[in-house]
Order: C-alpha cells, then sequence, then structure tokens
C-alpha cells in the first residue's frame, strides 16, 4: 500500500488522518500489517476474541509496533477519550447490523469511536452496505463530516493497489442521488469517512439554547 501519494489510496486517507490508527476486529487481509510496512509506528488492532487476539500475538510478535489487545468496542473504556486521530472499520459495524439489538450495539460502537477519537479525526468504515443503509445510522449517531469513496473488492488489474480508493462520491441526505451516481459500480465496498468535529455539537448546542433564552421572561 502506498501512502506517499495523494491518488485515492485508502492509506492516503488514513495518512492524512492518522499517526496512530485503531483497527477494530482482526482484519483479513492484515491491514495493520500493511500499515505498519508503510511505516506506522504504533497500530491498535482490537477484537473480542481472545483466540484470534492471541493468534495474532504470537504471529506479529516480532513486530511491537503492531499491538493485539483483547476488546470490546462497545466498551473501549480502558482507551481515554481523544486517543486516536483515527479508527478504522472493516466490517464490525456490519458485524453489528446482521445479528439481534442491532441498532443498539451498533450505536453503542459509534459513540465509542466517537470518544475516543481526537477532534478532526476520522472514523474509516469500509463496509458491504450503501448509503441509504448506512448514513441515517451513522448521522442519527454522531455529529459528522462525512465524505464516501468507493474501494473494489477484489483488484481486477496487478496495475491496482490492493486498497484503492476512488475520489469522494457527491452524498446528500438519504444517500439516494449518490446510489444512482454510483451506476454500475456495484462490486465495491462503500467507504464512509466521518470526520469528528467538536464544533458542529457547539454549534448545535448554541443553536439550542437560544430559543430558550428568547423565552426567558
Ligand atoms: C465479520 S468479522 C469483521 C471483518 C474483518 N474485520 C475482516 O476484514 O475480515 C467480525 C470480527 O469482529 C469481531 N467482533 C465481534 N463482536 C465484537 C465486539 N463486540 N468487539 C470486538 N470485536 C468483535 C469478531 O471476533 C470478528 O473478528
Amino acid at each position: 500500500m502506498d501512502i506517499g501519494h495523494s491518488d485515492g489510496q485508502l492509506g492516503f486517507v488514513c495518512c492524512k488522518y492518522a499517526q496512530e490508527p485503531l483497527i477494530l476486529a482482526v482484519n483479513y487481509p492484515a491491514l495493520g500489517e500493511d500499515l505498519v510496512d508503510d511505516g506506522y509506528q504504533d497500530v491498535v488492532n482490537i477484537d473480542i476474541s481472545s483466540v484470534l487476539i492471541e493468534t495474532m500475538q504470537a504471529k506479529y510478535s516480532h513486530k511491537s509496533v503492531l499491538k493485539y489487545i483483547k476488546m470490546d468496542v462497545r466498551d473501549m473504556s480502558p482507551f481515554e477519550s481523544g486517543s486516536f486521530d483515527a479508527v478504522i472499520d472493516k466490517g464490525t459495524l456490519d458485524t453489528f447490523m446482521c445479528g439481534e439489538d442491532d441498532i443498539t450495539h451498533a450505536t453503542q460502537l459509534l459513540k465509542e469511536v466517537e470518544r475516543v477519537l481526537k477532534d478532526k479525526g476520522a472514523y474509516i468504515l469500509i463496509t458491504f452496505d450503501s448509503p441509504n443503509n448506512r448514513l441515517d445510522l451513522l448521522r442519527s449517531v454522531e455529529l459528522w463530516n462525512i465524505k464516501l469513496h468507493l474501494l473494489e473488492r477484489a483488484a481486477k488489474s496487478s496495475r491496482r493497489k490492493r486498497w484503492e480508493l476512488s475520489a469522494p462520491r457527491p452524498l446528500d441526505r438519504d444517500g439516494s442521488w449518490a446510489t444512482e451516481a454510483l451506476g454500475s459500480h456495484l462490486d465495491v465496498f462503500y467507504t464512509y469517512v466521518c470526520i469528528k468535529d467538536e464544533s458542529l455539537s457547539a454549534n448545535q448546542a448554541t443553536d439550542s439554547e437560544i430559543p430558550s433564552s428568547q423565552n426567558d421572561p
């Protein structure tokens, strides 16, 4: 993965936001290993499965910058608020959306992601699910600035790099226009880059305070 070029690589997106990314759940292919190979100094991976974590710890015992920690993504309390400048999620939110109490668990995950992110940090969500299924959830939980990129599921040409991303696609409120704009690009992962912006919640708080103060006698 080449993070040195501004040509739409996932690595470039990570590079733009992250020095010490947090990766939710163990990934195949090993995204964390790719990032370390690209020069990242600290890449933290968490997963709820102790078998997976122990396997990865043994596999990468020679790479101390690649850390594997057993943790539930819905409760990342061992991490302080504002610890990471990027959180990468490939398919973990999707796991919750396939199970019982899907919205409850997905909401817990998103709230924890928002908490551990620094201001202007990025939640990079790589998912099968199209904007009309994901945007409402993302927007209902947090105030993000959201960009949508496409990531080919399989590199069809050897000249294509594994994590190659499109330029951002236009998004509207419900994602329907974006879905039309995708056209025949169906063999893709949708990659949402959600930027935490604390000024958005500050503005919202200010807006909600105005009417009540105007109503004061
Ligand atoms: C479908 S896989 C996600 C896809 C994987 N990231 C990939 O790219 O291949 C689901 C992963 O999420 C982990 N997982 C499920 N629930 C979790 C939770 N509450 N906290 C942390 N990891 C969890 C599972 O152990 C499993 O490794």
